[in-house]
């Protein structure tokens, strides 16, 4: 089999550009394929076997695209499907992602926190381990049901009245907000628009991007290519490619 170059990088829909984005800040050379299932979309309340199954779905696709390696550029896939993949495809590398609420643990353990997150993300047993583990007993957990979608569809106006609906009671008592979804960061202004201007975010990217070079140079899988990035959306929608490249290396 030929040996590909590629990075495989996938996500319920755009949402995994923001860490995309944080991962070409320190491999700009690999070259990538993005997949965004928008025909799946959203992934925020399914169950643990219907993730699973449209996980491993987008894996073999990738697999047979001859990919590297592959990051699951989503929490709620990477809380209930990454085991399943590790355990399955043994001589792939998976990089998941996380909410960054150890970071919060390291660096801002005094200070009141709100965990964002899909209902499938803060339910999973994966985030209540870690949860529990780095507890600062200042900790708010919100199930954004519904906030990636309107993201994924990018309904400005819409956004705007769902935080404030969801986010008013928090206004002025937080002062750390962890990313939990990889859609959010994409809405970090308005979140800091009706938070107040002095919330500091928490988002799992940068570190899975170290984690990533880490991986591929340990594997002996680094390389300095074109820096290409090749997207598929599940549905061919053309309008999601737009939406992608003009994310692209926006910070
Ligand atoms: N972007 C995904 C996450 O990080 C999922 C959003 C969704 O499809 O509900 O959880």
């Amino acid at each position: 089999m030929e040996k590909s170059q590629k990075i495989g990088i996938f996500d319920s829909g755009i949402g995994g550009i923001t860490v995309l984005n944080e991962i070409l800040k320190i491999l700009p050379k690999e070259d990538y394929i993005y997949f965004s299932d928008s025909k799946n979309n959203p992934y925020g309340d399914k169950n643990d076997s219907e993730i699973i199954k449209i996980c491993e779905d987008i894996v073999k696709i990738l697999i047979n695209k001859n990919c590297k390696a592959i990051v699951i550029a989503c929490n709620t896939a990477s809380a209930k499907a990454a085991d399943f993949l590790r355990n399955k495809y043994r001589n792939i590398p998976f990089i998941a992602i996380e909410p960054a609420y150890k970071k919060v643990h390291d660096n801002a353990y005094q200070e009141e926190t709100l965990v964002m997150a899909t209902k499938g993300t803060i339910e999973s047993e994966k985030f209540k381990l870690l949860y529990h583990t780095y507890d600062n007993k200042k900790t708010q957990l919100l199930s954004c049901i519904g906030l990636a979608d309107l993201i994924e569809r990018d309904e400005k106006e819409k956004i705007r009245e769902y935080l404030r609906e969801n986010l008013k009671k928090y206004q002025g008592k937080i002062k750390n907000v962890v990313l939990g979804c990889t859609h959010y960061p994409i809405i970090q202004d308005e979140i800091k628009h009706v938070l107040g201007e002095n919330v500091d975010f928490f988002n799992g990217a940068p570190n899975l991007a170290i984690h990533l070079k880490e991986v591929l140079k340990e594997k002996d899988l680094l390389a300095e290519n074109k820096g290409s990035i090749e997207f598929i959306d599940s549905q061919n929608l053309g309008i999601k490619k737009e939406r992608f490249f003009e994310l692209l290396n926006k910070d």
